[in-house]
């Protein structure tokens, strides 16, 4: 009886009705939210680059979904001509801000309000807000439909929006790259998100949208805001649209970005978040993963069959499978020893093959040396009792690494320089940590952890391993590889003293006293509330921070930390981190995948928006997907077409799930046919992206294009999101329905030139069919008034490739002018003393090649250009050779690349 009366109750409550608010006993004395008094400003304090304003709750608290905050603060400043930052705070500092070590903030430059490009408007009563774009009146932000609503776990903030907004960003999620406007709510609130599904939230949170108005401007909105919320567009009854906010925590901490043009957004947002990474040169080498490969002979093998195939593997990675019980920092002694895998790697470095192993957060709790080691420093999240915290991932019972502890880093390092040592471990390229946003196999608080992993049967008993031996030698590898079995047993952990929870009040750490499992709004996660399958929400870190609020960071921490463990295991080396779980600013430190996609043709298709928004909007140049897919099992046929389609994404690696059939390329001989020649095109374009990805890196411009993007007063591109420039020069236009031959694709306006065939094409803005294209092929254009240097050949590996000479390929555009650039440096070292950044144009017949030459190539090394081959040409010049029936001139070199030069056609 008493159960259902407290549905009942719960039920009307989410409805707003005039019931008691059950927590704090104040009554709901509004019937809904558009009864909400909102605020009036007051004390409004205006400098040259600043306004400040008191905000006081206008009318009786409408406590819809918790309290209201009676009194708010407004900060408004310019931080530079294209930067606005608006913060709406409470004035008791309790609501939770995010922690400058998750975020540095930008320094603010203070620019007069006169110079800049956005102007913001204040009205008082009620407190409403707009920002405009000074140089056309764009109103681009307007909160005046409807009030502000700032309660204890609730803050909504709504903006009016123009009709069919062209709205991007909001990361992560697997939705159309241009978002339907009419009625759509992104989830954001980290999860493990097998199959990655439509309309959910995914593994990482990116609280950033763009808006592209076409030639009247783009620009982004950031809201510094870890907590789960909801972004909603959507349409009124009366047909007006709106972008709205609804977080369950926070405070509404607003960057806007003036933009004008879509690339200019990207460098600004890279202004705030940090400029991404710049990864090693190998790291754009072809990868394979796969979760199930069984024992380290597996892993040789699958190395060794790629040689035989003739496909080039640069990097090797191996899945929890190496690990002893799936423990973090051990081998499987039968399975994986450490001396079997001592002699992998240095196979593998002989060869100049790399090595990635995973690891995961939750840290088996028994008595082990991470486990024991972490407990006595403390490291862990704890729970009520103080006891250490503990969920299911895959060991079974673990514990929570807490990555705003002071000792965690210092652990964490200690581990990974341990287990990972070149003298004595495993000699490791690069990391990849999975699981982190976190994911938790029980499935809420009310979980028994040990229980719970004991009715899973985890972690599962390696059946009968090792697999019988073969006999037969694996080329390449060591004839020692000789498997042999045991097994090892759990031990208890014991448990450390109690330590109290935080209370920590006016310290911007989030209100002490919430609901944390089920708040009234519910942000409709697609794993269910809160707390379902991760860390428990009402867990403090332990800087009094509590996970209700940093959850989305955490896969963000973890990764930070572990870049950081890396740099200080080989500091002179850049480091390659790949993490499944990331927040806003990731991609200055780490590459990130997109998670457990399955093998299908949807998801084939799904990867190119993904990237385009991460690459474009979120400053996470390094990213792609499970190539071919994870779950499920692929076929020849759309791998072979996936073979080609990630050749041309940042990050390429094959990966499948344990229960998935075996998808390496070389399964299949179309596969093999298309996956060599994708990659001999990829290898043959590293130093061009390479130097894309350098510049994302110093410029934020992003190494990926939205055809928007260098379009953007073309409305036609807008919603495209199954095309993309790699780089700024190459149109890639991959065939996208499901076992088709057929594509058609988009050409705007310009001029443009087949890759394959070098043919020109006069693009008119309108679509283009191309048919009979087989499994080997990708259409791919250059964009005129470009110029792409290439190596001459492919190949096996990037250390190799970087031997070859160079070629130029000269795409004049319409006014008969071309530019390009390279960047040039040792490929692996942090600091580089000698780097080249080489400048090439092409003016009226004039080639030529100018900037810094300073990289002179190591040993066997090549930094020369072989040939310069000009498109477009009708008729033969004053040099080089011209071929009528391609309409190109080529003119032979060699030049060196350590200083200007240049020819005349
Ligand atoms: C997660 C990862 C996947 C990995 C598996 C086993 O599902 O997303 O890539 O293979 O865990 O570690």
């Amino acid at each position: 009886m008493f159960k259902r009366l407290l549905v009942t109750l719960t039920a009307c409550s989410r409805l707003a009705s005039a019931v008691p608010f059950p927590q704090s006993g104040v009554s709901v004395q509004a019937s809904n939210l558009d009864a909400c008094p909102g605020y009036s400003a007051s004390n409004v304090v205006k400098t040259d680059s600043t306004l400040t304003a008191d905000l006081s709750l206008a009318g009786t608290a409408c406590n819809i979904y918790s309290e209201d905050l009676e009194e708010l603060k407004l900060l408004v400043e310019y931080q530079s001509n294209e930067r606005l930052h608006i913060k709406i705070y409470d004035a008791g500092l309790n609501a939770y801000q995010v922690q400058e070590e998750v975020l540095p903030r930008p320094k603010n430059g203070n620019t007069a309000s006169s110079d800049a490009a956005l102007q913001f408007d204040i009205v008082e009563q009620p407190f409403s807000f707009k920002v405009t774009r000074k140089e056309n009146g764009e109103v681009l932000f307007d909160t005046s439909a409807a009030s502000l609503v700032f309660e204890r776990q609730y803050v909504r903030l709504r903006t009016s929006m123009p009709k069919d907004p062209n709205v991007y960003g909001l990361g992560e999620h697997s939705d159309s790259f241009r978002f339907h406007t009419d009625s759509y709510n992104r989830v954001l609130f980290a999860a493990e998100s097998p199959n990655i599904p439509n309309n959910s939230n995914l593994y990482g949170t990116h609280p950033v949208y763009f808006d592209h108005r076409g030639d009247r401007g783009t620009h982004g909105v950031f809201l510094v805001n870890s907590s789960p919320m909801n972004v909603v567009l959507t349409k009124t009854e009366s047909g007006d649209q709106y972008l709205e906010y609804n977080t369950i925590g926070g405070i509404m901490d607003f960057y806007f970005m003036a933009g004008k043009q879509p690339a200019d957004v990207s460098k600004q947002y890279a202004d705030i978040v940090g400029y991404p990474a710049m990864f090693p040169y190998w790291a754009f080498g072809f990868h394979q993963c796969k979760y199930g490969y069984w024992d380290v002979n597996m892993v040789a093998e699958v190395v060794a069959n790629y040689s035989t195939a003739g496909i080039p593997l640069e990097v090797m990675w191996t899945d929890i499978d190496y690990m002893n019980l799936r423990q973090d920092f051990t081998t499987d002694p039968d399975r994986f020893p450490v001396t079997k895998m001592r002699e992998l790697v240095s196979t593998l470095h002989e060869r100049d093959q790399r090595y990635i192993l995973i690891l995961d957060p939750g840290v088996h709790a028994v008595d082990y040396d991470t486990y024991n080691k972490g407990h006595e420093m403390d490291v862990f999240l704890k729970a009520a009792d103080g006891t250490d915290l503990l969920g299911v991932q895959w060991p079974g019972e673990v514990a929570w690494p807490d990555w705003f502890h002071p000792n965690t880093a210092q652990w964490w390092t200690e581990e990974m320089q341990a287990a990972f040592d070149a003298d004595s471990g495993i000699d490791i390229d690069g990391i990849w940590v999975d699981m982190n946003e976190a994911s938790n196999f029980c499935a809420d608080q009310n979980c028994n952890p040990r229980q719970k992993a004991i009715d899973d049967g985890i972690p599962p008993k390696p059946a009968n391993s090792p697999r019988p031996n073969t006999g037969r030698p694996i080329p390449g590898f060591p004839n020692s590889f000789q498997p042999s079995s045991t097994g090892s047993s759990l031990k208890s952990r014991d448990t450390k003293a109690l330590s109290p929870r935080q209370d920590v009040w006016g310290q911007s750490k989030g209100f002490p006293d919430r609901e944390w499992f089920n708040p009234k709004y519910d942000i409709k996660s697609h794993r269910g509330n809160l707390t379902s399958l991760t860390i428990y929400t009402n867990t403090t870190n332990y800087d009094g921070t509590w996970q209700y609020d940093t959850h989305s960071l955490y896969g963000h921490m973890m990764a930070l930390t572990t870049q950081q463990s890396m740099v200080t295991r080989r500091p002179a080396l850049r480091p390659f981190v790949l993490t499944r779980s990331t927040w806003a600013g990731s991609g200055r430190k780490v590459a990130h995948w997109f998670g457990d996609n399955e093998s299908s043709w949807e998801h084939y298709r799904t990867s190119i928006r993904q990237m385009l928004s991460f690459v474009a909007m979120h400053q996470m140049p390094m990213v792609g997907s499970d190539v071919c897919g994870f779950n499920g099992n692929a076929d020849e046929y759309m791998c072979a077409r996936w073979a080609l389609l990630g050749a041309f994404q940042p990050f390429y690696r094959n990966h499948a799930a344990d229960n998935a059939r075996t998808q390496e390329f070389y399964q299949w001989p179309l596969v093999a046919t298309a996956a060599q020649k994708a990659i001999a095109t990829r290898y043959k374009l590293i130093d061009y992206i390479y130097t894309a990805l350098h510049y994302q890196t110093t410029t934020g411009a992003p190494m990926i294009n939205p055809m928007f993007f260098l379009y953007p007063n073309d409305t036609n591109t807008f919603a495209i999101q199954e095309q993309w420039f790699y780089g700024d020069a190459l149109l890639v236009s991959p065939v996208t329905t499901d076992y088709s031959d057929t594509v058609t694709y988009y050409l705007p306006d310009d001029v443009f030139y087949n890759y394959w065939t070098y043919a020109k094409y006069e693009g008119r803005g309108i679509n283009v069919t191309e048919t009979n294209l087989t499994y080997t092929d990708i259409p791919v254009h250059i964009r005129g008034g470009t110029i792409i240097p290439h190596r001459a050949n492919s190949a096996n590996t990037t250390k190799a490739l970087r031997s070859e000479e160079f070629y130029l390929v000269v795409a004049p555009g319409r006014d008969g002018k071309a530019a390009g650039r390279l960047y040039l440096d040792e490929g692996e070292m942090v600091q580089q003393d000698r780097v080249s950044e080489i400048e090439f144009s092409f003016e009226g017949g004039t080639f030529s090649a100018g900037g810094s030459f300073a990289y002179a190539g190591a040993d066997g090394e090549s930094v020369t250009v072989a040939s310069v081959v000009v498109l477009g040409r009708e008729q033969a010049g004053a040099t080089g050779t011209f071929d009528a029936e391609k309409g190109t001139i080529e003119v032979s070199g060699p030049w060196e690349l350590s200083g200007d030069w240049g020819f005349e056609i």
